[in-house]
């Protein structure tokens, strides 16, 4: 399996820091030293299923495919404009796909879930080439009064196009589960049956921060180190290290646990802000195509989220 095509789709409205100051208590200075996040994109009068179609457009144009080429259409997503149908749903339907469609909510670990899906697929030989989209409005989620959530995240749609190759490119995944709905988690707000006593209907994103913090910090460590064992190949010697874009603080942290050199730890958390499953394709998308990520590198990823899931792969692009 290869990436042989990407793209991207972001909202056209900035949000930056200092506008956040004037509807919350908080300061460019605190958002950037505890997060490393200076703006992010929100969606104002966009679909989220537009800026997917668009992703998925500008992948299949860069992988010099058309839709008919491809036999599963994969979204990564945890909100999406309906419940149902799903994102994939929306995508097929704008690029003309009339085929399988694969909706994946694992929260910020649902793009390297859906890789593995990918591989699966290619192994049985059910596919030859899969788009997999992953998109992401978490800003809906936020409760915008607790400035300790709603700064850390934003809006936007990265995608690729997989091709079955003669040897899987992905050379190893690991994923974990450990549930608890005490750290992370998003309750239904959908129902208003007066028969039930469903304690998750209420409710805007709820996090505890630190406790999450130090998730994310050790499943990265373990996860990147589980998947080197499994490989048996080196984290030194890994190209690239796409890690989920949570929070900058998080990801210094376990790049110098790991011992391993600042420079192949590329981010877009300053810009984009933490966009769920979609920050490692926004990530993949900018570096193809500015030349850093080419084919034959070793790239790593790790991711972590609600769940709490998480999850690493070492792919050979
Ligand atoms: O993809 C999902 C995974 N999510 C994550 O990985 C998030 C992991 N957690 C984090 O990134 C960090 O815990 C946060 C960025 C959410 C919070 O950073 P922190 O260093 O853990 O801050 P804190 O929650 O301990 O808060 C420290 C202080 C508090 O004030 P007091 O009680 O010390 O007076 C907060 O009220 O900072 C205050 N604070 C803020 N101040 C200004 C919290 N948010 C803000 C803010 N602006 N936006």
């Amino acid at each position: 399996m290869k990436i042989i095509g990407s793209g991207s789709a972001l909202p056209r409205q900035v949000v930056t820091n200092e506008m956040l100051t004037q509807i919350l208590d908080t300061s460019d200075e605190w958002i950037v030293s505890h997060t490393g996040i200076r703006e992010r994109h929100i969606i104002k009068d966009e679909r989220l299923s537009d800026l997917a179609a668009q992703a998925a457009q500008a992948a299949l144009e860069d992988a010099k495919l058309t839709v008919g080429d491809l036999d599963l259409v994969m979204c990564t997503n945890v909100i999406s404009d309906c419940i149902t149908p799903g994102p994939a749903c929306f995508v097929a339907g704008a690029l003309g796909f009339d085929g399988l469609t694969l909706d994946v909510n694992g929260a910020c670990t649902g793009f390297i879930q859906a890789l593995d899906i990918a591989d699966t697929y290619f192994r049985a030989n059910k596919a030859r080439r899969i788009l997999v989209v992953a998109a992401e409005k978490p800003t809906h989620l936020a409760d915008w009064s607790d400035r300790s959530l709603c700064v850390l995240f934003g809006d936007g749609a990265g995608a690729v196009v997989l091709e079955k190759g003669e040897e899987s490119g992905l050379l190893a995944a690991h994923f974990g589960a450990q549930f608890s709905d005490e750290f992370l988690i998003m309750p239904s707000k959908r129902s208003n049956c007066p028969y039930t006593d469903d304690p998750y209907r209420e409710g805007y994103m709820y996090m505890n921060g630190q406790e999450v913090y130090r998730f994310a910090v050790s499943s990265c460590i373990s996860d990147l180190q589980t998947v080197s064992q499994k490989s048996g190949i080196p984290l030194e010697s890994i190209d690239w290290f796409l890690l989920h874009q949570a929070n900058q603080r998080i990801l210094n942290a376990a790049r110098v646990r790991l011992k391993l050199p600042e420079e192949r730890f590329p981010g877009n958390i300053e810009r984009l802000g933490n966009t769920s499953s979609a920050c490692i394709p926004l990530l993949i998308d900018e570096m193809r195509r500015d030349g850093r990520l080419r084919p034959g590198q070793l790239v790593a990823m790790s991711a972590f989220g609600a769940g709490l899931s998480h999850g690493a792969a070492i792919l050979k692009t």
